[in-house]
């Protein structure tokens, strides 16, 4: 377990099998009046703890728009959407701020700090908890880094980074403050085969070590193996939930 000693911050991990993510005839349109495009139909899915799910499916299809509403970064408009027992549809914003602690978010460009160092990247995550406090925040996010082989670069800048290491230090990022769901959308799409490959078994292990769930959207067919279920998007229907 990449845990620091001491640590006050910890809650109460999920049970294995408990749902995460319910998801029932969520609905979802851009747009007003005529120009109001519906982009997701029905969608009907639930994540429970430990699971790692694909979300695949062609360009447009309402992939990260679906990954945004389970990630509270938007609003629900119709259907049901509950991330930890907590209904989001009729959520206010301190509801959404509040879920946001407990998850992790990977997306493909990367969206580290240019003038933040590796480490302070990292820590920043862990300062949305009021709970750490700037000495605990420092020393886990160290014990994060070093986690995912990057001990060696806590004062590095994202610029002197490859596009592997850039990617482990926002997976470190999402990982440090434990959370209960994360949300990567096509983390490995920059990456070569081999450090994309690195990248998903490090956030298998990591995920698995501390029991929480992970939606990873991929167009890479390599990787597919990592999951426990696969879920398809096509023109904002999910057609096919299928349990490897
Ligand atoms: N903020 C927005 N306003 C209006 N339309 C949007 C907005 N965001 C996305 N869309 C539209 O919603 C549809 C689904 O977009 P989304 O980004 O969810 O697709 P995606 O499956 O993630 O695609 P990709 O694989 O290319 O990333 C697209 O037609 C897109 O143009
Ligand atoms: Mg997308």
């Amino acid at each position: 377990m990449p845990t620091a000693p001491g640590i006050a911050f910890s809650p109460p991990a999920t049970p294995l099998s408990e749902a995460v993510v319910v998801i029932e005839g969520l609905e979802h349109a851009f747009g007003e009046g005529d120009l109001c495009k519906q982009i997701l139909f029905d969608i009907n899915l639930t994540i429970r703890a430990g699971e790692i799910v694909i979300l695949t499916g062609p360009s447009g299809s309402g992939k990260t728009t679906l990954l945004t509403l389970i990630g509270c970064l938007r609003s629900v408009q119709q259907g049901s959407l509950q991330v930890l027992e907590q209904e989001l549809n009729g959520a206010n914003k301190a509801t959404q701020i509040q879920l946001r602690r407990y998850i992790g978010y990977i997306f493909q460009a990367h969206n580290l700090l240019e003038f933040l160092t590796a480490r302070q990247n990292v820590q920043m995550a862990l300062e949305l908890h009021p709970q750490i406090s700037p000495k605990q925040a420092k020393t886990m996010a160290e014990s994060m880094l070093s986690a995912v082989g990057l001990g060696e670069k806590f004062h590095t800048y994202p610029h002197a980074l490859s596009g592997g290491q850039k990617q482990r230090v926002a997976i470190a990022r999402a990982l440090a403050s434990h959370p209960r769901l994360i949300l990567a959308d096509e983390p490995t799409a920059a990456l070569d085969s081999k450090t994309g490959r690195e990248v998903v078994d490090l956030m298998q292990k990591l995920a698995q070590e501390q029991g929480c769930a992970i939606l990873l959207v991929t167009h890479d067919h390599r990787i597919l193996d990592i999951a426990d279920r696969i879920v398809h998007l096509e023109d904002g229907y999910l057609v096919q939930d299928q349990v490897l």
